[in-house]
C-alpha cells in the first residue's frame, strides 16, 4: 500500500482503520464504540474498552514465549555499564515493584512520581505503576528542586521513586538532596520515598518516609501481581511540559488511544520488526522517552536500549555509532542538536568509519527543526534515509513525517514530509482563514486527534480548551508556524507562542522571565531565543535594572543566571543577558520580544507603527553588533 492509498483510506474511513489497529493490542474487555463524545464534546477512543499496558508491554509477550528475549539493552558509558534484561527478568522486577507499591497503598488512580536518571530501574518503575493502575509522572533529571516542587504539588504523589544521583559527564548530580528540597519547597508530602543506590554515590535514607530501594526488592518474594484492569480513557501518565506561563502543564496520556498508536507508529513511522533492536537516544523525562525508549518498542515486543550517555564527551563523538554497531541496531531516533554535537567535533565523519554499521536502516531526528546541513551531513556519512518527523508531547507521536512501511517518497531537506495518517494538518491565518500553499501560517490540526493524543491537563479541566482548541474552532492548534507546500510537505518553521527549544528541550521564555523578576534589582525583563549553531536556540535575556540598584551589572548578571540555574535547572542554559535602559514597548505596553529577537538574530524586521520609543530599538541593534564583532 502507497502512503497516498493508506492515507486517503484512513480519512474516508478513520474509524473502521484504528478498528484494525486496535486488533493488535489486548483488551481485557472489547470496547463499544471506536468513537465517540463525551457530553461536553471530548472525543474518547475505544470508549468502554479495558486493558492494561503492562500486560501489552510484557505478558503477552511472555506468554507467546518471547520471555528470553532481551526487552532492554543498558548501555551506560558514563557509569561503565552494560546490562541485558529479558522480558521474564523485566516482568519478575515489574511484579516485585508492584507488589510493593501495593503494600505501600499505592493503588489504581494514585499517582507515583519517578525523579530517575536513565538506568533500568526508570523502566521497571513506569511499568509497576502501569499494571496496578497508577499514574506515572517522570520528572526530567535536569530540572531544579523547585520545578520538581511544582510537579509535587499538582500530582500530589503517594509515592516518589528516585535513585541517590544522576550522572553528567565529569559530574554527580546528587538526586537525593534535590528530591529532599523539593519536597520541603512543595504543598504536598508523599507519604514515601523509594531510593535506589546507585554505586557512584550512597546517600542517607534518613528522611521520614525513605526507603531503600535494594532491600525492598531483595525483600520482596517473587509473587504475581494481576494486571488492573483499566478502561482505556483511565490515565496513564502525566508528563508536564512548558506551557506559556511558569506553571508547567501536566499532560495526561490514556491508556486505550495511547496502545493502540504507539503499537501502530512502529509498523507505520520505523518500520520495525519484531527481530530489530530500536534505539531512542533521548531521556525518559520527555516524552519521545516515554513513547519510543519505553512504551513502543515493549508494546511491539522488540528490544529498546536505554543509553544513559551523551552524543559527545562521553567520552567520544563515537560513542552512537559504537552503539548501534555492538548492539545491532536497527534504527535509531534522536534530537538533530545530537547529531550537530557529533558533526562539530568529527566533521570528516571518522569515527563512523571505525564501526561497522551493517544493521543500521534509518535515522530518525525530531524534537526541533532539523536544518538541512544536518540532514545532508548525515546521509553523506551513514548512506541510510534520514528521515525528520514532527511531534509534540501532546500528541506523543509524529504528527508528520516519510513512512517507511508504505515505501519512503522523497526527501525533502526541511520539510518534516507529509501528515501522518490521523492527523489532517492544516494552515490557518489568525482568523481562522485557510493560507494558501506554500505560505507561512499557523499549523493546525482538525479534530478529533488521533488515538494517543492528549485532550485533558491534569488539575486542570479548563486549560487544555483554552491552549489548544479555543483559537480555532474544530481545530487543535499546534503552536508552530509554518508552510504546506504543493505535494503536502510539512515545514514545521516556528514556535508562534514564548516556547524556545534548546537542545531539543522545550523552554519557556515566559518562566524564566518570571525568575528573572524575583531578582530585587530587576524592574522588568524580556527572554528571547537566540539562534545559535548546536543547541538550535539558546535563552537570552534583556534586563532593565530598579533605578536604586547598587550592584554593577556584571555582578546583577551571574546573580540572575545562578537564580535561573537554582530554580529551573541547568537544563535550561541561560547563560546570556545584558542590562539595557528600556524594553521597546507598544503604546499599550507590550514588550516587543517577536522584534527583540528578529534583530538579535540578525534578520530583517519591521518598525512596528505602535512602538513606543524607538530608540529603545537601537540599544538592541548595539547589543546585536556586539556579537558580531
Ligand atoms: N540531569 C542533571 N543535569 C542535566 C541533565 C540531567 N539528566 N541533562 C542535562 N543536564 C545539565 C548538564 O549537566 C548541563 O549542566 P552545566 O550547565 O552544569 O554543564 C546543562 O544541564 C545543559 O545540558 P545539555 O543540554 O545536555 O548541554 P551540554 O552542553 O552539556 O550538551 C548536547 C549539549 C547537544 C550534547 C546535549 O544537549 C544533547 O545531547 N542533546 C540531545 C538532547 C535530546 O536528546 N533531547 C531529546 C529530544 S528528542
Ligand atoms: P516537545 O513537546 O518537547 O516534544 O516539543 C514540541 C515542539 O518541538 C514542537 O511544537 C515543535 O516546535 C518542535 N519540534 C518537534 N519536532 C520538530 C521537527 N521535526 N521539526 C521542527 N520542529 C519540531
Amino acid at each position: 500500500m502507497s502512503y497516498e492509498k493508506e492515507y486517503g483510506f484512513w480519512k474516508e474511513n478513520p474509524e473502521i482503520y484504528w478498528k484494525k489497529k486496535a486488533s493488535f493490542i489486548d483488551w481485557f474487555k472489547p470496547y463499544q464504540k471506536v468513537l465517540s463524545q463525551d457530553e461536553e464534546g471530548k472525543y474518547i477512543w475505544f470508549k468502554d474498552g479495558e486493558l492494561n499496558t503492562c500486560f501489552n508491554c510484557l505478558d503477552r509477550h511472555v506468554n507467546n514465549g518471547l520471555g528470553s528475549k532481551n526487552a532492554i539493552i543498558y548501555d551506560s558509558p558514563i557509569s561503565k555499564k552494560k546490562k541485558f534484561i529479558s522480558y521474564n527478568q523485566l516482568l519478575s522486577d515489574v511484579s516485585k515493584l508492584a507488589n510493593i507499591l501495593l503494600s505501600l497503598g499505592v493503588s489504581k488512580g494514585d499517582r507515583v512520581i519517578l525523579y530517575m536518571p536513565m538506568i533500568p530501574e526508570v523502566i521497571v518503575s513506569m511499568l509497576a505503576c502501569a499494571r496496578i493502575g497508577a499514574i506515572h509522572s517522570v520528572v526530567f533529571g535536569g530540572f531544579a528542586s523547585q520545578e520538581l516542587a511544582n510537579r509535587i504539588s499538582d500530582s500530589t504523589p503517594k509515592v516518589i521513586l528516585s535513585a541517590s544521583c544522576g550522572l553528567e559527564p565529569n559530574k554527580i548530580i546528587n538526586y537525593k538532596d534535590i528530591l529532599n528540597e523539593a519536597i520541603l519547597l512543595s504543598f504536598h508530602t508523599p507519604k514515601n520515598q523509594i531510593i535506589y543506590q546507585r554505586e557512584e554515590l550512597n546517600v542517607s535514607l534518613n528522611k521520614e518516609g525513605d526507603l531503600s530501594w535494594t532491600e525492598l526488592m531483595s525483600n520482596q518474594e517473587e509473587k504475581s501481581v494481576d494486571c488492573v484492569s483499566l478502561k482505556s480513557e483511565d490515565p496513564l501518565y502525566i508528563l508536564y511540559t512548558s506551557g506559556t506561563t511558569g506553571i508547567p502543564k501536566g499532560i495526561v496520556r490514556t491508556n486505550g488511544g495511547h496502545a493502540v498508536a504507539l503499537y501502530n507508529s512502529m509498523k507505520m513511522t520505523y518500520d520495525i520488526k519484531k527481530e530489530d533492536i530500536f534505539w531512542a537516544a533521548s531521556d525518559v523525562g520527555w516524552v519521545v522517552g516515554h513513547s519510543y525508549i519505553v512504551y513502543a518498542p515493549l508494546l511491539f515486543g522488540c528490544t529498546t536500549v536505554l543509553y544513559e550517555g551523551k552524543p559527545v564527551g562521553t567520552p567520544d563523538a563515537g560513542q552512537f555509532w559504537r552503539v548501534i554497531s555492538e548492539h545491532n541496531v536497527s534504527t535509531m531516533f534522536t534530537a538533530p542538536t545530537a547529531i550537530r554535537a557529533i558533526k562539530k567535533i568529527d566533521p570528516q565523519g571518522k569515527e563512523i568509519k571505525k564501526y561497522k554499521l551493517n544493521n543500521f536502516k534509518y535515522l530518525f531526528l525530531a524534537g526541533e527543526r532539523a536544518d538541512p546541513e544536518t540532514i545532508k551531513w548525515s546521509i553523506d556519512n551513514l548512506n541510510i534515509p534520514v528521515i525528520d518527523h514532527w511531534w509534540q508531547t501532546e500528541t506523543g507521536w509524529s504528527i508528520a513525517g516519510n513512512f517507511p512501511e508504505f515505501g519512503i517518497f522523497d526527501i525533502k531537506y526541511g520539510s518534516t514530509g507529509k501528515a501522518a495518517p490521523g492527523f489532517q494538518v492544516e494552515i490557518l491565518d489568525e482568523e481562522g482563514n485557510a493560507v494558501e500553499k506554500e505560505k507561512m501560517g499557523n499549523l493546525v490540526i482538525k479534530l478529533p486527534l488521533p488515538p494517543g493524543c492528549s485532550s485533558s491537563i491534569w488539575n486542570d479541566p479548563k486549560r487544555f480548551f483554552e491552549a489548544y482548541l479555543k483559537k480555532y474552532k474544530g481545530y487543535y492548534n499546534t503552536s508552530d508556524a509554518g508552510v504546506i507546500d504543493k505535494d503536502g510537505y510539512i515545514s514545521v518553521m516556528s514556535r508562534t507562542d514564548d516556547i524556545i527549544n534548546c537542545a531539543g528541550h522545550r523552554i519557556s521564555t515566559g518562566s524564566i522571565e518570571e525568575i528573572l523578576t524575583l531578582h530585587e534589582d530587576i524592574a522588568e525583563c524580556a527572554v528571547v531565543g537566540l539562534k545559535d549553531p548546536l543547541k538550535g536556540e539558546v535563552p537570552l535575556g534583556l534586563l532593565v535594572l530598579n533605578t536604586n540598584s547598587i550592584k554593577s551589572n556584571s555582578k546583577i548578571i551571574e546573580e540572575v543566571i545562578e537564580l535561573v540555574r537554582v530554580k529551573l535547572g541547568a537544563v535550561v542554559s541561560f547563560r546570556i543577558a545584558y542590562v539595557v535602559e528600556n524594553l521597546p514597548k507598544t503604546r499599550s505596553g507590550k514588550i516587543l520580544r517577536s522584534t527583540i529577537s528578529k534583530i538579535l538574530n540578525g534578520e530583517n524586521f519591521n518598525i512596528p507603527a505602535t512602538i513606543e520609543d524607538k530608540t529603545t530599538l537601537e540599544y538592541i541593534k548595539e547589543i546585536y553588533n556586539s556579537f558580531k564583532l
